[in-house]
């Protein structure tokens, strides 16, 4: 046997190895939504809306500490989610030049900063992946694994051994909705009853055609207290311990018809099972009492600049950054830090109904 002969049977072995936890573990997981699990695909155009500049990335380890398009300092929830669930890698970013070939079996990654339930939202940022365009890519991967897997295995593999994670409304609210009337919000032509309406009956179209596309375990994670993010408490001149109550009404609002619209699903789509996170009450609970959990601080941006809470610009290269990062419940003006991160997915994982209904995702994957 020549040394090439060795490397590949070990390379054979190695990939069987990883393949055999996948038995138990998860296979793989489609990640949808927003900047909060976006992995890396606004890299891949030209966006006001980026992530990849330092210190981002700054904790990320598969990287080396360098930016990756991820927008906090280290792993993203959706990251976290997938490596205690047993998947060997993490789901790669759909525009990146990888994800051809069995690369897609760990999954794929279609989230994009500054995406939203609406075609609309996010125009601030001139492009960006609506969840419209994140399903017809996610069309594109379905092919691709009939390719690979053949048709049966495929569908198999997608019914039994994948996750589909979809986080995504706060840009409907923050970067559309909210957005003042003479901008390119939709507040001058809807109420909130009628734009929530309208939010929900296009998430149950895009829930409905992943259906279709054989997804069948869901996780959906519900609005976040929008209105208190450092860049809102900063903007409007708040005290630390207080948030702005339109945001937060809103998202209360969405998140109520959310809860509403997967249980009509886990009933009238056969096999399904759609689980909701609920992301408010976790994040809620990690700011309200953020010293129970080891932080010193959950109204100031931990990397930014602007007004007292530094949420006005993003980070980037020229902000200023905190000294200790595992303390801050906020990396940036928008986005939780990775130490946020590890304790919401933790609670996703293995926590109870409170946060995660009807079962948890370790539950979810077991189905
Ligand atoms: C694929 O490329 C992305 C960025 O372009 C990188 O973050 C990721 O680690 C790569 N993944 C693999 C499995 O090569
Ligand atoms: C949003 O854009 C997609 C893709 O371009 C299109 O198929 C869809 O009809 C649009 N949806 C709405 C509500 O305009
Ligand atoms: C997926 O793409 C095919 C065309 O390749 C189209 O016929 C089909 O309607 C699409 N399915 C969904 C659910 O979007």
């Amino acid at each position: 046997m020549n040394s090439q002969t060795v490397v590949l049977i070990s390379l054979f072995y190695i990939s069987l190895a990883s393949f055999g936890r996948g038995d138990e573990g998860l296979g793989a997981s489609f990640i949808l939504g927003d900047s909060l699990v976006d992995g890396g695909n606004n890299n891949f155009f030209s966006t006001l809306s980026k992530a990849n500049m330092p210190p981002n990335g700054i904790d990320f380890k598969a990287s080396g500490g360098n930016p990756t398009g991820r927008y906090t300092n280290g792993r993203t929830i959706g990251d976290i989610v997938g490596e205690e669930l047993g998947q060997p890698n993490y789901a790669i970013p759909f525009l990146a030049p990888n994800s051809t070939g069995k690369a897609i079996l760990t999954g794929v990654n279609y989230a994009s900063g500054g995406g939203g339930i609406m075609n609309q939202t996010g125009r601030i940022f001139v492009n960006r992946l609506s969840m419209d365009i994140q399903i017809d890519y996610f069309n594109i991967t379905r092919k691709q694994l009939d390719n690979l897997l053949g048709p049966s295995k495929a569908r198999e593999f997608l019914i039994k051994k994948s996750i589909f994670s979809i986080t995504v409304g706060a840009n409907d609210f923050l970067n559309n909705y909210l957005l003042p009337v003479l901008s390119i919000g939709e507040r001058i032509s809807e109420s909130p009853d009628a734009f929530i309406d309208h939010l929900i009956s296009n998430l149950r179209g895009q829930l409905t055609r992943l259906y279709k596309l054989d997804a069948r375990k869901f996780v959906i994670g519900n609005v976040g207290p929008i209105g208190c993010i450092p860049y809102q408490k900063t903007i409007n001149q708040l005290n630390s311990d207080q948030c702005v109550d339109l945001p937060n009404k809103l998202a209360k609002q969405y998140n109520g018809r959310l809860k509403d619209l997967l249980t009509e699903l886990n009933e009238n789509l056969p096999g399904s099972t759609f689980v909701l996170a609920n992301v408010y009450d976790l994040v809620l609970e990690l700011i309200t009492n953020y010293a129970k959990y080891g932080f010193v601080t959950a109204s100031r941006a931990c990397c930014g600049n602007g007004g007292q809470f530094q949420g006005i610009i993003p980070c980037g290269p020229t902000s200023t950054m905190c000294s200790d990062r595992s303390k801050y419940v906020f990396w940036d003006p928008y986005h939780p830090s990775e130490a946020a991160n590890l304790i919401i997915a933790k609670k996703l994982i293995d926590g109870e109904t409170k946060y995660i209904s009807p079962m948890n995702l370790r539950q979810l994957r077991d189905l």
